[in-house]
């Protein structure tokens, strides 16, 4: 106390704290408006968790993937920082959203906040930005292949997409450049242009006031500060966001696929959830209508979103009087989320392949396998046929000793001896047991 008296008499701290704390909110302080600043603390605990990763990653095609492995399994908490940057991006979309969604059905985005929704749009846009760049970092299979996605969409708007598709690739190919460029974008321009964007939502938010209650009687029934009810509501959430995502960080484990590998062109990337439902989209339109998809719509609907102000210039701001608009609402996150659905049941109907039986797959080309053995239509005839081999030979033994010493097994044999490590041998055997009629 003693020591804040002594710095406000020479910095004249009053005023500040009395811009800080007595903001008055028309119509009280409430749960409904605790999004926005969720969502701000969720963008502090990134940039403080992005910063500890930092020190640890490198960013390059050589070291990426080990130093993320490095922090996983070596660095003390650095599962749990790297898992709470993890979770903490999920939730940021999903704070963000809901922040949205309570300033579109309030009609906080009418006069005179027009200003103040086209900025939280373009906020919107940079948290996709940072999910899109932060998604290649960890240089595996999945950051590689859903990246290269996400650039080939790109590559399909017309006269500039190809030019797009370089600069962001830094070059003909996804590779060294395009990691470090990312890892640029991620730390340092984002980060530069989210901070004066949030700066500019703040600013406008004090120059505007708070919207409120949607009717003026509520709002008449007197308005609030900031401090200490809002404040109050506003902690409360940020610790039970901070509870949440520090149980997914400790009890989810989020491991790497395999290390990138540019020339198994057969991956199939699995995109984040939030970009899911645009994923699925993707799945149904082909030849011609292909753009559409890639870019028209994407293109629509972000300017429909940023001059949505100026698209509904109905002054009511009560939802219920507002049809039209809380319809196009509806009908837009219907759509999103069967999309959402439709695409998570597919992506549990299909067991996830054991990556023993993808690098055994991968160990049967390396080894020539395939010039003896045929498996569905594709190999030599020397050997036995192997595409059911499972259910001719289900003994994970019986593959073991046989890849050790065809002949202890199968006299006479002239399949050669493989020099294979341990893992190999295991990687391969399990490849052999997955070739079933039904899987
Ligand atoms: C030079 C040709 C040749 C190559 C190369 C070869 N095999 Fe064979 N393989 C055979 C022959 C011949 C047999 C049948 C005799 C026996 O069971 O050893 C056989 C048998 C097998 C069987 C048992 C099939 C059955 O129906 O009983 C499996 C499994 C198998 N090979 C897997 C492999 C794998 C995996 C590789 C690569 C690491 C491989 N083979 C490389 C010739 C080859």
């Amino acid at each position: 106390m003693r020591i804040y008296q002594w710095l406000d008499s020479r910095l004249n701290l009053k005023p500040v704290e009395r811009t800080l704390l007595d903001e008055p909110i028309p119509g009280g302080a409430s749960w409904i408006y605790v999004f926005g600043s969720a969502t701000l603390f969720l963008f502090l605990l990134q940039a403080v968790t992005g910063m500890f990763l930092a020190i640890y990653y490198a960013p390059t095609p050589d070291h990426a993937y080990d130093s993320i492995q490095f922090i996983e399994e070596q660095v003390t908490f650095g599962a749990f920082v790297r898992g709470l940057h993890h979770w903490g991006a999920s939730a940021m979309v999903v704070a963000i959203g809901l922040h949205m969604l309570q300033a579109f059905l309030y009609g906080a985005y009418k006069p005179p906040r027009e200003v103040m929704w086209m900025v939280g749009v373009v906020l919107f846009l940079l948290v996709m930005a940072f999910a899109f760049t932060g998604y290649l970092l960890p240089w595996d299979q999945t950051a590689y292949w859903a990246t290269q996605i996400g650039l080939n969409m790109v590559g399909t708007v017309p006269v500039v997409g190809e030019f797009l598709m370089r600069v962001m690739r830094g070059g003909e190919v996804l590779g060294a450049l395009t990691l470090s460029r990312f890892f640029a974008v991620h730390v340092l321009f984002l980060p530069a242009l989210l901070v004066s964007l949030i700066a500019a939502h703040l600013f406008i938010l004090r120059r505007v006031g708070p919207a409120g209650p949607w009717t003026d009687e509520r709002a008449s029934l007197g308005s609030e500060t900031f401090y200490p009810r809002q404040v109050y509501m506003d902690a409360v959430v940020m610790l039970v966001v901070f509870t949440v995502i520090s149980s997914l960080a400790l009890l989810v484990p989020f491991p790497l696929t395999d290390k990138a590998n540019p020339s198994d062109t057969s991956f199939v990337p699995v995109p984040e959830w939030y970009f899911l439902f645009y994923y699925e989209l993707l799945k149904y339109v082909h030849g011609p209508l292909e753009p559409l998809a890639t870019w028209v719509l994407p293109m629509l609907i972000v300017l429909g979103m940023l001059f949505w102000p100026f698209i509904d210039r109905n002054p009511v701001r009560n939802p219920i009087k507002r049809p039209a608009a809380l319809a196009a609402g509806v009908v837009f996150l219907v759509v999103v989320f069967s999309l959402l659905g439709i695409s998570l049941k597919n992506l549990y109907a299909v067991p996830r392949i054991d990556p023993a039986i993808a690098k055994g797959r991968a160990l049967f080309y390396q080894f020539g396998c395939v010039g003896c053995h045929r498996i569905h239509g594709e190999g030599g005839a020397i050997g036995p046929d192997l595409s059911f081999v499972g259910d001719k030979r289900p003994d994970r033994e019986w593959h073991l000793k046989h890849f050790k010493d065809p002949q202890s097994v199968s006299p006479g044999s002239f399949m050669p001896k493989f020099p294979l490590t341990d893992p190999q041998l295991n990687e391969l055997t399990s490849y052999m047991l997955s070739l079933k009629k039904t899987p």
